[in-house]
């Protein structure tokens, strides 16, 4: 008898299927637990079993199961993308230009573009059309093979606006199919109206502390706080002060941390035992080691260095040495990485990190649902674990990676149902 969930999918030249026990640090970074000519059982969303063709076939519920053949493609779990700041108004392609002939990103921050410049782009425009273009993006993450992703606040900075956005995260996930982890970052910068009196970014943090977070919190809008701890941004003091009170409200911290300066922030996304910290171009040795030492997940963002033309990227291969828990994430944003493909970042990873294809793979899954304290239903393929798929039209993993700038996502499946599929081609 069929039962009516089930889905059988065979046809995996290689199915990645990144299982195991606790987060990839050092050698075991590249373990991607594959299975050629892989299977996968599927009942009520979940993965049943997996294994080689033969095992799963010879189940008795994959007889009568709905059935997909790959073809000989690639799978593996879809991709984690465990940073990302999906809302917001518009592109700052105007500033694309003025990178472009030399004005650094803080110069630009100086004058009231930059964080700033979105604030007011996103203040001015309504949910409706924030919505619009957040879902339209979404859809772009699945054609990539993106399964899960993280959704920061911080282009609101004011009660309403932040709101706003939160609201939104709520709403994306209850009406598209992927799944969205909501992310505070009202300490994204000073809003103007706080800067240049004394006290200023006290004074905002107060308003967080007083009038946001009691209503996050309550409502449950977000799962962690997030802090830019930076030049230009808030000082390490500052960040432990919101981190504090966002934990509060049962907000998990999360930190951008040495992405313009070192200042001090991984040590103490370290000690506040954060879920991850983020960026991590100007880590120092002392840095590296605690990182090692750490269960926080250090996130690597290729794609900020290589939009803004830098050429530092984070020290990716000291970091697995030292036994980090290293993730990747597109870090989608208007000011310093308008991507939303992971197989791209993948390809920074490789090129620009020295991360094998392997590698790449293992942080852009399993380590990136660590990052978001997702690793019990997501990151890998194991049974009990969400069915989340991807397939790519390569027959070997490293070519993921290896082509760069088109998409060769084939197939994205989220909980068992299939969210983006490429048409054949007419013979
Ligand atoms: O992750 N560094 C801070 N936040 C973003 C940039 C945001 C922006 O420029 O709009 C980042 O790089
Ligand atoms: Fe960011």
């Amino acid at each position: 008898m069929a039962l009516p969930d089930s889905l059988l999918i065979t046809g995996a030249s290689q199915l990645l299927t990144l299982r195991g026990h606790g987060p990839r640090r050092g050698d075991s970074l590249s373990n991607l637990a594959l299975i050629e000519n892989g299977a996968l059982l599927v009942r009520d969303g979940l993965v049943a079993a997996v294994g080689t063709r033969a095992e799963v076939e010879k189940l008795p519920e994959a007889r009568g199961a709905e059935k997909i053949d790959l073809g000989g493609r690639v799978a593996l779990p879809g991709f984690v993308d465990s940073h990302t700041h999906l809302v917001h108004a518009a592109s700052r392609a105007e500033e694309y230009e003025l990178k472009i002939a030399g004005a650094s990103y803080e110069e630009i921050a100086r004058k009231g573009g930059g964080i700033l410049n979105s604030v007011k782009k996103l203040r001015a425009a309504t949910s409706e059309v924030l919505k619009k273009r957040a879902t339209a993006a979404l859809k772009l993450f699945a054609a990539y093979g993106t399964t899960t992703v993280e959704a920061k606040s911080g282009y609101g900075l004011d009660v309403a606006s932040e709101l706003k956005i939160l609201r939104l995260h709520k709403e994306l996930a209850a009406e598209q199919p992927l799944e969205i982890v909501s992310t505070f970052l009202g300490a994204h910068v000073v809003p103007a109206e706080y800067r240049g009196k004394a006290g200023g970014a006290e004074k905002y943090i107060e308003l967080m502390e007083r009038h946001l977070l009691p209503e996050i919190g309550e409502n449950r809008l977000a799962e962690f706080c997030d802090v830019f701890c930076d030049r230009g941004a808030f000082t390490v003091e500052q960040s432990k002060r919101v981190l504090q009170a966002g934990r509060q409200w049962g907000l998990e911290p999360r930190m951008h941390a040495e992405q313009l300066s070192r200042t001090g922030a991984a040590r103490l996304a370290v000690l506040m035992r954060a879920a991850s910290c983020d960026h991590l171009e100007q880590v120092n040795k002392g840095d590296i080691q605690a990182l090692g030492k750490s269960e926080t997940v250090a996130t690597l963002l290729p794609g900020c260095d290589f939009h803004l033309g830098l050429k530092q990227y984070a020290p990716a291969r000291a970091l697995i040495d030292a036994g980090a828990v290293v993730a990747l994430a597109t870090d989608y944003n208007p000011g310093t990485s308008p991507t939303l493909s992971m197989p791209m970042i993948l390809s920074l990873a490789c090129t620009q990190l020295r991360m094998t294809p392997a590698e790449a793979i293992a942080a852009a899954t399993i380590n990136a649902a660590y990052a978001l304290r997702r690793e019990k239903p997501v990151g890998s393929l194991e049974v009990g674990k969400q069915a989340d798929i991807a397939v790519f039209e390569v027959a070997d993993y490293r070519e993921i990676p290896y082509y760069f700038g088109v998409s060769h996502c084939w197939m994205t499946v989220k909980r068992g149902r299939v969210i983006h599929a490429i048409e054949q081609a007419p013979i």
